[in-house]
């Protein structure tokens, strides 16, 4: 599922190593992780208050070199149009959009280290908390001098768009009682969370809250964002060799296909299709409240969407999103003529071929609504405006006064069922454009001459939940001391989805050594009523498992894999707290302290590999396809985005359920390729949460 590959990591841990002896490194990285602290507090760091209050951006603008980024956002500052500090950001207003591209162009377009530093020291005591974190994150992935900084785990510096809000009340609580008090009942608190799904019962499908409210998931999604921001130029920002365009179809296929895996084994079939005109059926209510202590909006059962009611006794004027069920209803149109008529327009009125061989990209780029689409004000934004409609947030008097719903945050959006409703429909359109113009496979297009793949073999697979741990001090406040000496530590754990270690094999046969290229896929096999589902009906659900090269030798070939080393997962990233640790523990500087490379990069949660089993064992099905090597041709050998480094190969994401299967039989009579079912199992522990998603696992189990 993680579109970066092997050939990036190594890449990475090269840099990684190089970087770890340079003394500067440790410093630098313990510099940066100071900047996200008590995020939604101004930071209290004696260096830090020096520089935001004597630093000027106007006196330094040769230490950009854009000097008009710098007059840009000093324009916004000077006439006072910037969020203020304590307001809730939302990358989805347009509005706010703009001001945090102004501070990114800020510190992206610094001269040197040194300036970003200063420029993002200044902008943490001046700037808004959610706008800030948000800029320095995205300028530390693209910047080429911090791409392999670490960034902490979004969970932990903002715990109120992870953790529901008893749990944040909680942590505040002990906080109150303890503060000031010495002792061993002041620390290392443990707060024990749950999901919404233990006291809520609005809807049936709550009893999925542990997946759509794990806080892996969401900081993957999270993370994704800010590698491939949907308003950054690919042009201006060296995207290009990573054809984002068809990464975004892949990355949401994969998102759904994953998320229906998950549905399946609690007896709950395909996500819902729904029309923008007839009542919303699934609520939502987030248990989540922000810093400022506005709880998220909901959405009703049956919420109307269309203008009149949507729109009811709003304001006439400036706030588009108002009308966002037009604006929907336009994009969607013009879309779906784009896929039909296979060509779309520049603003200047040139053709764009879609039936090409970049099609899909340029398909991806004009729905996504990126500034690389064909014509961005005509395509337009198809989901900032459909975020807003379900959301069902209340129209705010001005921007400086928003209240986002969960959709409108990259952090939360996967926590709402509508999230993949949503997006259900918007791969519908990928799929009609592929079922339009895609040639269907036979088996000349995927064979691979003289290479067999005799069997598979998988160890018992199963799942149970464990405790996860974090650190939550960032969800109070602390006085100014407590800050600077960090002496106010509450932690919390939370159930979450994990698997035994296994190893599976593949015994392939070769008539000659060649380099090879190996793709497994995991996807259902079977229906919520145990209904074989057809290949036909079911390209669209496999969720690619692993991806790596291999050279095969003549003759007999067992390829053993083993669930540590499947890198389409990531591990959990290290608590804020132990990187802090362990950053200040370095006397020495030039010591090192390694980082794994799962903490510079994004991917789906390792523990979330295998969904949640049963039992007596959810069936499933392993695909595996063995094909001719084709390299991805990159133009760079820098390591990091943008550079196409991360592809394994070169056939489209996702082959061979890149496209609508037509000729089913072909993908179980060729050689290369092989079907493997499989059950998996889930392990109970005497707990409660769990004793309740059995009840309703074996409820629905057929
Ligand atoms: C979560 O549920 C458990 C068991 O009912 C309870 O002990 C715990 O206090 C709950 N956690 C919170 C934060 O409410
Ligand atoms: C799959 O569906 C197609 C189209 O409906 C049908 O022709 C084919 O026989 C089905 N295959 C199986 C194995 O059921």
């Amino acid at each position: 599922m993680r579109l970066i590959l092997v050939a990036l990591l190594a890449g990475l841990c090269a840099v990684s190593a190089v970087s770890v002896h340079s003394t500067n490194y440790a410093q630098k990285q313990k510099d940066v992780w100071r900047l996200f602290k008590y995020i939604n507090q101004p930071s209290y760091y004696k260096d830090h208050v020096e520089i935001a209050h004597n630093y000027h951006l106007s006196k330094n603008v040769a230490a950009y070199s854009k000097p008009e980024v710098v007059e840009q956002f000093y324009k916004y500052w000077q006439y006072g149009k910037l969020l203020p500090r304590g307001e809730i950001f939302s990358v989805f207003h347009g509005e706010h959009l703009k001001q945090a591209v102004a501070l990114f162009k800020l510190f992206y377009y610094a001269n040197d280290y040194e300036t970003f530093y200063t420029t993002a020291v200044w902008a943490r005591n001046h700037i808004n908390e959610g706008m800030f974190m948000y800029s320095l994150s995205v300028a530390l992935i693209h910047r080429p001098d911090t791409y392999y900084f670490s960034l902490p785990p979004i969970y932990e510096i903002y715990p109120h768009y992870f953790y529901s809000t008893e749990v944040i009340k909680k942590a505040q609580y002990y906080k109150q009682m303890y503060s000031g008090q010495q002792g061993s009942e002041y620390n290392d608190k443990i707060i024990y969370a749950n999901y919404s799904g233990h006291y809520l019962n609005l809807h049936p499908e709550q009893s999925l809250s542990y997946y759509m409210e794990d806080v892996g998931l969401n900081s993957f999604y999270y993370y994704y964002n800010l590698y491939y921001p949907f308003w950054m130029s690919g042009e201006e920002f060296n995207l290009k060799y990573d054809n984002r365009g068809e990464a975004f179809y892949y990355m949401y296929q994969q998102i759904l296909a994953r998320y229906y895996l998950e549905r399946l084994s609690h007896g709950f079939g395909e996500i819902e299709n729904f029309d923008w005109e007839v009542p919303f059926e699934t609520g939502y209510y987030p248990s989540l409240c922000y810093p400022n202590g506005l709880h998220f909006p909901t959405r009703p059962n049956y919420a109307h969407l269309y203008e009149y009611f949507y729109n009811y006794g709003q304001k006439y004027g400036f706030n588009k999103y108002a009308n966002s069920y037009s604006y929907v209803k336009d994009f969607e149109r013009r879309i779906h003529d784009v896929i039909d008529s296979g060509y779309a327009h520049t603003e200047s009125g040139q053709t764009v071929e879609l039936f090409s061989h970049h099609g899909m990209n340029i398909l991806g780029n004009l729905i996504e609504g990126n500034p690389d689409s064909p014509y961005y004000h005509y395509y337009g934004a198809f989901q900032v405006f459909a975020r807003h409609l379900l959301g069902y947030s209340q129209q705010p008097l001005t921007y400086f006064k928003l209240h986002p719903s969960a959709l409108e945050h990259f952090e939360t959006s996967l926590r709402d069922p509508a999230f993949y409703q949503l997006y259900k429909k918007l791969l519908s359109y990928f799929i009609r454009y592929q079922a339009n113009h895609k040639h269907y496979y036979n088996e000349h297009d995927l064979m691979y001459q003289g290479v067999e793949v005799k069997n598979v073999e998988f160890d018992s697979l199963v799942t149970y939940f464990d405790y996860f741990y974090a650190d939550l001090s960032n969800a109070v406040y602390v006085t100014p001391q407590e800050f600077v000496q960090d002496s106010f530590k509450v932690q919390v754990a939370q159930q979450r989805l994990n698997h035994k270690p296994f190893t599976y094999k593949i015994y392939v046969n070769s008539d000659r050594e060649t380099d090879a290229v190996v793709k497994v896929f995991l996807g259902p096999k079977y229906d919520e009523y145990g209904r074989f589902i057809n290949l036909t009906d079911n390209w669209m659900n496999f969720v690619q498992f692993d991806h790596f090269v291999y050279k095969l030798k003549a003759g007999d070939n067992i390829i053993s894999r083993d669930s540590h080393e499947i890198y389409n997962y990531m591990h959990d990233r290290t608590s804020y707290y132990e990187l802090y640790q362990k950053a200040f523990g370095v006397h020495d500087q030039s010591h090192s302290f390694q980082f794994h490379h799962d903490q510079f990069w994004y991917g789906y949660p390792q523990r979330y590999m295998l969904p949640m089993g049963s039992r007596g064992g959810m069936t499933y099905q392993f695909y595996v396809m063995v094909s001719k090597q084709l390299p991805y041709k990159t133009h760079t050998t820098v390591p990091m985005i943008g550079s196409g480094m991360q592809y394994v190969d070169s056939y489209p994401m996702g082959y061979p359920f890149d496209r609508p299967v037509y000729w089913e039989q072909v993908f179980y009579d060729i050689p290369n390729s092989y079907f493997h079912e499989v059950k998996i199992y889930h392990e109970h522990h005497d707990h409660g949460y769990e004793q309740h998603l059995e009840h309703e696992a074996t409820h629905y189990m057929v």
